[in-house]
């Protein structure tokens, strides 16, 4: 009711309720006093013999119409109904929603109680928890990141054991409670030759083309000139939480010549949404673990 800015449609809501109200009454007790009309037949009639008659409304529905208004009474003062008047009880839908919430997170805490304490890599090994946490990931991050986490174009595989923000339980659970957000900034300003040259070097760097060739060697050039080197390494092996490394076989846009030079000529704007005060901590720790253990069995392929 606070968006009422003035107390006009506050008076307007009150008399408009009590107002109804009130007509319903004495249209009630209007037809109850109807009753002289008894016996009476309208003159209507239907297949040769079926009357209409005029009879007013039964005792037993007329009460239950009178009980219906004193209940409506009953629950105006209880409840609010009545312009910006609160009610007797306080009642909000917020104050519901929230009693309902904090209810449902008691009703977790005791059912993944000792887990929620554990250290990660022990939760990961949990099946309890491993369910539950694969019941959020479907819930809530499954639409990015696809319900098997192998992601998608832009979207990181969390199967991998490649990690743009790290994959220590700490650094997980600061990427799902804060969210993360990635700039590559755009490099149009070198022309397409010296861009194209270095999408080649990009791609020599994980043997994609020859590294011998004079583009490579062009591409290198720029890729030092044009301060690649400050975020990606002098090798293009990345730098954990600042830019991915280019000389594996992992691509978060692909891997194609006309891709590397969307990305290098346009850059790339990329977030991973904070979670934490959305799920709270007890769920980011289920979910935490979960992601866990999706690349424990890569991690140990990859010496990681
Ligand atoms: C709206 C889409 C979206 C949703 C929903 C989403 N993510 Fe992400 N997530 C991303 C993007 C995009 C990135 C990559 C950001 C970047 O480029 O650095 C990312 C990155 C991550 C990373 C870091 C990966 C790495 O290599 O370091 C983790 C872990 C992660 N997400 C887990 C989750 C979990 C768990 C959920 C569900 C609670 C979730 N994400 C929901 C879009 C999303
Ligand atoms: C300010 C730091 C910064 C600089 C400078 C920078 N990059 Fe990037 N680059 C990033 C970040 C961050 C990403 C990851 C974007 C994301 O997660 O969406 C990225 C992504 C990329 C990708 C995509 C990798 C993939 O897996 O799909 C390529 C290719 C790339 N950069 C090449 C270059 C080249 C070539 C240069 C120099 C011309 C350059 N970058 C300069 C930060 C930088």
């Amino acid at each position: 009711m606070s968006d009422f800015n003035n107390g006009f449609w506050n008076v307007w809501v009150i008399v408009l309720t009590i107002g109804s109200i009130i007509f319903c009454v004495l249209l009630l007790w209007s037809q109850s006093r109807a009753r002289n009309a008894k016996g009476e037949v309208t003159g209507h009639v239907w297949d040769e013999d079926l009357q209409e008659y005029n009879n007013p409304l039964p005792n037993w529905w007329r009460w239950l119409f009178y009980l219906t208004i004193v209940f409506s009474f009953g629950y105006l003062a209880l409840y609010p109904g009545l312009g910006t008047y609160a009610g007797s009880k306080g009642w909000t839908s917020t104050g519901q929603y929230e009693l309902e919430r904090d209810a449902a997170e008691a009703q977790f805490k005791a059912a993944y109680g000792e887990l929620l304490t554990q250290n990660i890599e022990l939760v990961a090994t949990n099946d309890k928890a491993r369910e539950a946490g694969e019941r959020l990931f479907l819930n809530y991050c499954a639409q990015c990141h696809g319900s098997d986490a192998k992601g998608a174009k832009g979207f990181p595989n969390l199967t991998d054991a490649d990690w743009l923000w790290g994959g220590e339980p700490a650094q997980i659970k600061e990427t799902l409670t804060n969210g993360r957000m990635a700039v590559m900034p755009p490099f149009a300003h070198l022309g397409p030759q010296k861009i194209k040259d270095v999408a080649y070097y990009v791609r020599s760097l994980s043997g994609l083309v020859n590294p011998h060739a004079p583009e490579a060697d062009r591409g290198k050039a720029v890729y030092n000139s044009a301060g690649c080197a400050a975020c990606h390494g002098a090798e293009g092996k990345g730098n954990l939480g600042l830019a991915p490394n280019l000389t594996d076989k992992v691509w978060l846009y692909g891997s194609r010549d006309a891709t590397l030079i969307e990305t290098i000529s346009k850059g790339r704007t990329n977030s991973m949404p904070a979670f934490g005060e959305f799920l709270g901590e007890d769920k980011v720790h289920l979910l935490t673990a979960y992601v866990y253990g999706l690349s424990l069995g890569n991690r140990a392929e990859a010496g990681k």
